[in-house]
Formats: structure tokens, C-alpha cells, sequence
């Protein structure tokens, strides 16, 4: 495997060469990108040494060779450790101004980053924004120890230790590929249904649910395509974008491409119902009036037509369930009643409220079975939950 290091200027990066040789004693080849001001704590030598690989800084160097643009694409796998409140920013900036951030830009493989940094630039808000948007470009963004830092202070922001780190990265790796051959079909987003050319009633749906499932997928050797409804979300490269706007074009859409889906994920927020009447023109205030009723119909569930129709050879097709508790029972309550109804294989739950699944970065699921039976209870990064799905879906498919 080709092991990129990516090593910022920061104190920790001494510890980095314990990394490198964790790297090369597993018989990897490891290039070392140091940042320039990296090289006032370790220096260019060490590096060479210890990966037996030349060094350079800056995308000047070795020109011929298009390093830039190369190293990235060729790289199975990044680490950046330790990474610093500044290699984090110019990365979320999406910037090239050195050789390590170039390398970034052009990658497809997974990137680990290890922080290391002061209690207060971890905790700074341009630092967790930062780290909040690598995260959710698919970014393995480790949470830093506790610990001595290095004055007489002490807190959040160590650099977890090079054998720990290289434990976490050969983990992601390693689950990479177990969805190789396959087709996966993911529908994200919330759909708009249209009222008028002005208006439509859409959902708080941010699609990151569905492009971490999207960028998961991929991390395991999946082909994906992701059928678009609106979203905020990023979308990660190498995904094959269907748009589509309201659930009647969602519907076609997944119809469209279902004889050719190995596994179909619904976490698109479909609207139950759009209106009955799509004005061609804008609705405008009536005199006297001060109210104004539409009138709705019901949408098809996608989903259910999904699993009545199968295609023959086997399909696994997974639904998602926002709940909240009432009266009646609890979210699971629902969410089992849920996994009968739909007949997916495999239903995630999540309790959605204030703060709770629409647009935040972390999410809290239980994996239901066919017959609705708990599999399993993921928190964590919504990357982290996809995978957890994913690996069901890996366990079904290996069956
Ligand atoms: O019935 P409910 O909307 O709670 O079901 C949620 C699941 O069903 C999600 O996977 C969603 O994508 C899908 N769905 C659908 N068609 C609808 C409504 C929801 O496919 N009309």
C-alpha cells in the first residue's frame, strides 16, 4: 500500500517517525510530506531516512514529475499527524499552497488527519467548524487525547499515540473493499413538492445521511450513484449524480436505475404528500382574505414499490425511519411497525427532534432486520454510522 504522511509544524511531530516506521515495518511504501514550518521540529533528513523516500515541501520541486497532482492521486492512504489548527483550516479552504495540501486536493483514497494543538485553538470555534466540515467531506478526523501538552498545560489536544493512529487508519482501510463488484443506489436529500413557479413545501433534510453512506460505499469498493433530492451536503467525488426535485421525479428516478442496483439505501426525506394543484401561476393574496388552504394528496412510497418489485437476482434494499415517540409507543415501537410495513431488509431508526438527525454532523440509529428486530445501535459521525449500515449490508450480501 503507498502511505502518504503528511506531517504539520507542530511539536508532536517528532512522535510522527515512530509512525512512519509502524508504516514500513507492515511493508508499506510511506512518502513524507512535511509542511515547511514542520521542518523547524523534524527535519528533511530524518524523514528521508526513515521512509527511504525523497522529501519535499513545496509543489515546485521536481516539477517533471507533476508531484502534485501524482502523489495524491496514486496514494491508497493520508495521514496527516500531527495536524495543526492551521493545516486543518487550509485544508477545509480547499487550498494549494504546498506540496501536502495539493496532495490532498487530488486524493481519492482515505484520509486520516490526527490533530494535535492547544486546548483552546481545539476548542476555538473557526477550529471545530473547521474540523466539522472535514468530517463531513468524509474526512477521518481523529478526536485528540487528553493529556500533558507542551508547556506546564494539560487538556484536550495530544496527538493520540503513532500506533494508535496507524491502528485507526489500517482499520478504515482494511473495511474498504468488501463492497468491491458492486452497485449501490443511494436517494438523499428532502424532495420539494411544487406549489406554484415561486413556492414549494420541502423538509430539513441536509442530505449528509446520505452522502456518508455515499462516501462510505466508495471507502468499500462500491460503484455509487447518488439520486439527488435538495441538499446542503457536499457530494464526494467519484459519484455518479442523478438530480431529481420532488418525490414524483425521485420515484422515476430510483425506478429508472433500480434493475441495475446491487443495494438501494432510501435516506431521502420524501414528502407524504404534495399538493393536489400545481398553480402555473404564482398564487397571489386575495383581497379579504386572510387564510389559504391547500389541499394535498398523497405521494407513493418509493420504497414500498421498491421492495414489491424486486429485481430477481438478489437486491438489498434498506429504508430509513425519522420517528418520535407518542402516545402509542416509543420510536422503536413505530420503528418495528415500520420494518413490517416496508418489507426492506434492513430499516435504520433514528429519533429525529430538535437537534436530533435533520442537519447535524452526528447521528444516533438502531439497524432493524426485516422482521424489525434490533441488529444493532450506532452513534457517532454520520461516516461512522454509514459504515455501520454498510456492514450489514456486507453481511447480507456475503450470505
Ligand atoms: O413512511 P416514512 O416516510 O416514515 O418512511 C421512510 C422511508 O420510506 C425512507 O426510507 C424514505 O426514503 C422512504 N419513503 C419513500 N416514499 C415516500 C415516503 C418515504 O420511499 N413517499
Amino acid at each position: 500500500m503507498r502511505v502518504v504522511v503528511g506531517v504539520s509544524g507542530g511539536i508532536a511531530a517528532y512522535k510522527v517517525a515512530h509512525l512512519v516506521r509502524f508504516f514500513k515495518e507492515l511493508g508499506h511504501s510511506v512518502k513524507v510530506i512535511p509542511t515547511q514550518t514542520s521542518l523547524n521540529f523534524v527535519g528533511a533528513a530524518t524523514w528521508e531516512a526513515l521512509s527511504g523516500q525523497p522529501v519535499s515541501t513545496s509543489v515546485f520541486d521536481a516539477v517533471d514529475e507533476v508531484q502534485h497532482v501524482r502523489i495524491g492521486q496514486e496514494a491508497d492512504l493520508i495521514v496527516i499527524a500531527p495536524a495543526t489548527a492551521d493545516i486543518v483550516a487550509r485544508i477545509a479552504a480547499g487550498r494549494t499552497d504546498d506540496l501536502l495540501t495539493a496532495t490532498v486536493l487530488t486524493a481519492t483514497c482515505p484520509i486520516v488527519v490526527a490533530p494535535a494543538m492547544h486546548t483552546e485553538m481545539w476548542n476555538n470555534p473557526a477550529t471545530a467548524a473547521n474540523v466539522a466540515t472535514l468530517r463531513a467531506r468524509g474526512f477521518h478526523v481523529m478526536d485528540p487525547a487528553v493529556g500533558r501538552l507542551t508547556g506546564k498545560d494539560s487538556g484536550a489536544g495530544r496527538l493520540p499515540e503513532p500506533q494508535d493512529i496507524g491502528a485507526f487508519a489500517l482499520d478504515i482501510v482494511g473495511r474498504t473493499k468488501d463492497l468491491a463488484g458492486m452497485h449501490v443506489v443511494i436517494s438523499a436529500g428532502g424532495t420539494r413538492e411544487p406549489l406554484d413557479p415561486v413556492r414549494y413545501l420541502g423538509n430539513h433534510s441536509s442530505g449528509l445521511q446520505g452522502t456518508s453512506l455515499a462516501r462510505a460505499a466508495l471507502e468499500r469498493g462500491a460503484r455509487v450513484t447518488l439520486v439527488a433530492a435538495s441538499m446542503t451536503a457536499p457530494v464526494p467525488g467519484n459519484v455518479t449524480v442523478v438530480p431529481a426535485g420532488s418525490a414524483l421525479e425521485l420515484r422515476e428516478r430510483m425506478l429508472e436505475l433500480k434493475q441495475d442496483a446491487d443495494v438501494i439505501i432510501m435516506t431521502a426525506a420524501v414528502a407524504d404528500f404534495r399538493p393536489a394543484h400545481y398553480a402555473d401561476a404564482k398564487i397571489k393574496k386575495a383581497d379579504g382574505s386572510d387564510e389559504l388552504t391547500i389541499s394535498l394528496v398523497k405521494n407513493p412510497d418509493i420504497l414500498k414499490e421498491l421492495t414489491s418489485a424486486r429485481r430477481e437476482s438478489g437486491q438489498i434494499i434498506v429504508g430509513f425511519a425519522a420517528e418520535t415517540g407518542d402516545s402509542q409507543g416509543d420510536v422503536l415501537y413505530h420503528g418495528r411497525n415500520k420494518a413490517l410495513r416496508k418489507g426492506a431488509d434492513l430499516l435504520v431508526v433514528n429519533e429525529v427532534g430538535e437537534a436530533k438527525g435533520f442537519g447535524t454532523a452526528d447521528n444516533s440509529v438502531v439497524i432493524l432486520d426485516n422482521e424489525g428486530e434490533p441488529l444493532g445501535e450506532t452513534s457517532g459521525t454520520k461516516l461512522e454510522v454509514a459504515h455501520a449500515i454498510l456492514d450489514q449490508v456486507a453481511r447480507i450480501a456475503a450470505r
